[in-house]
């Protein structure tokens, strides 16, 4: 009996997650789909009681369901709670459980990337502060990092999302984008994370940074979110200041190795996600 799981999102058709999961399943010879359910919101709620049969392990939402959906499910634990978001459904003998994986995947890629980077007591600026902030924003609060600023186009959001992780009992600062002490604050920074879509191929700053020119330090660790183009404007300025950089593909990849885990209760393997997502971005780019 094949199992199966999908993607919940509006639009949905240029999803990676498809073949990275399919390619997880076929790897381990697990008889399971992962399809994308392009699903308008009006009809969400018929989607997501679909999923209560055996025959799901359960599901990924995105775009733009990640809030929505938490009210047709049966229980969201903790970390999406606080995230605000779901992108992780899980069926557990017909009860539906949300979840969270960004914030792990976050984590993981950071670690994992480089071998070495524990966000553990580090002076962080995260550039940010819609959904993909606060999932990392979280991860790094409960990562234990050592300060955070936010830093944002609109400072009104960057300083609701300071306070809420302040009361996570982290050091929080926010700042706005157009502040003439960001450039400073930049490079200070240990870990700098973009969360925008500043320089997403076909974003509204294609060409753009979110950081300003000479702002990265060498010693810097600096993460953009951004997984296409790989080459970010961001991360080629920090590559030429000797920073060590990550992008946005290893996030993508992890969050779904954990929740591809907890559906099947089996280690992901990541290396294949990895290349099969690796291959349908040059196919959609
Ligand atoms: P996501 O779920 O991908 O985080 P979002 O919640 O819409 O998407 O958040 C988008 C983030 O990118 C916000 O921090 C947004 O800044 P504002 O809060 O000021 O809107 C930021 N952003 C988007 N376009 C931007 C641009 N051209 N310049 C700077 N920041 C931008």
């Amino acid at each position: 009996m094949m199992l199966r799981t999908g993607i919940f999102g509006y639009p949905i058709s240029h999803s990676i997650s498809p073949p990275m999961h399919q390619a997880a399943f076929d790897h381990l010879g697990i008889d399971a789909t992962y399809q994308a359910w392009e699903t308008h919101p009006d009809d969400l709620g018929e989607g997501v009681r679909g999923l209560r049969d055996d025959l799901y392990l359960g599901a990924n939402v995105t775009v733009p369901h990640k809030q929505a959906v938490m009210e047709y499910l049966d229980d969201v634990d903790d970390l999406a709670r606080r995230i605000g978001a779901v992108n992780t459904i899980i069926n557990r003998d017909g009860r539906l459980l949300g979840t969270n994986t960004d914030a792990e995947g976050f984590i993981t890629s950071l670690i994992k990337t480089h071998g070495d980077i524990n966000p553990t007591g580090l002076d962080a600026v995260l550039v940010g502060a819609g959904g993909a902030a606060r999932a990392a924003a979280h991860a790094l609060a409960d990562a234990g990092i050592g300060s955070l600023t936010i830093a944002n186009r609109t400072p009104e959001r960057a300083l609701a999302l300071a306070e809420e992780i302040a009361n996570q009992g982290v050091t929080t600062q926010a700042i706005a984008l157009s502040d003439s002490g960001y450039a400073g604050v930049c490079r200070k920074a240990a870990l700098l994370i973009n969360s925008t879509s500043v320089g997403m191929l076909h974003g509204p700053a294609e060409e753009a940074s979110p950081v300003p020119d000479g702002a990265i330090s060498a010693g810097c660790v600096v993460y953009d979110m951004v997984y296409n183009p790989p080459d970010t404007p961001l991360l080629k300025a920090a590559e030429s200041a000797g920073a060590r950089i990550v992008g946005g593909l290893p996030m993508l990849v992890y969050q779904g190795a954990a929740a591809w885990s907890r559906w099947t209760g089996e280690d992901a393997p990541a290396d294949v996600m990895f290349k099969a997502a690796e291959q349908a971005l040059r196919l959609y780019s």
